[in-house]
């Protein structure tokens, strides 16, 4: 899928990214009752600042279809990636295409010399999860931030997955 990623505009796109994180939060835990608006929009802007090439909106012909968020963090005295968002629109998931983003996000992580990269997912996100084990993902422990979640990790030096 020829996919393009441009770094999310925190004003322009904000129509997008506002309800793209509301469903994700729906998805992951049911509802979106934690999720604070204004509070994500002065996020979007430090970090779309801090680290452009980790806070990207995905195009398909010109048509904003996905959004990734990730950056480089400290973790127990290392540095790995941490990809906070994954998101593809509804009529585009369980067709293969999540694979262009982690692609994407390892090619950065990689690029940016970040020898392994972490999320956090919600133990009932079945579809999620198998989906970062298809991607070699495996689980560091789990976790409890405002829910239950289950920590996830991948080596970048493992090498660029094949296209699928
Ligand atoms: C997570 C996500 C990026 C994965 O990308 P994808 O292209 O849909 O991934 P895949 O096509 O490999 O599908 C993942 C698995 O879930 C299955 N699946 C079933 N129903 C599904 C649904 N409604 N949506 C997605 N996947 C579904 C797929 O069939 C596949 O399993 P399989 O490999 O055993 O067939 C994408 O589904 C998405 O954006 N989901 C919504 C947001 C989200 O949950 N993000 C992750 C939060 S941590």
């Amino acid at each position: 899928m020829p996919f393009t990623f441009r770094t999310i505009n925190a004003v322009g796109d904000r129509d997008y990214f506002v309800p793209f994180r509301r469903d994700a939060s729906r998805i992951s835990f049911g509802h979106a009752a934690t999720f604070d608006e204004q509070e994500y929009r002065d996020l979007i802007e430090a970090r779309t600042r801090e680290f452009p090439d980790g806070y990207v909106m995905v195009e398909l012909d010109g048509r904003v279809v996905g959004q990734i968020e990730m950056h480089p963090r400290e973790f127990e005295g290392r540095t790995i990636g941490f990809v906070s968002l994954l998101y593809l629109i509804p009529e585009l998931r369980a067709k293969g295409y999540g694979m262009t983003l982690i692609h994407y996000v390892e090619d950065v992580f990689r690029r940016h010399g970040v020898p392994e990269y972490h999320l956090r997912v919600s133990p009932t996100n079945k579809p999620a999860l198998r989906f970062y084990k298809k991607c070699g993902l495996v689980k560091i422990r789990e976790e409890r931030h405002q829910h239950a979640m289950w920590r996830l990790g991948k080596p970048i030096e493992s090498g660029r997955m094949p296209h699928p």
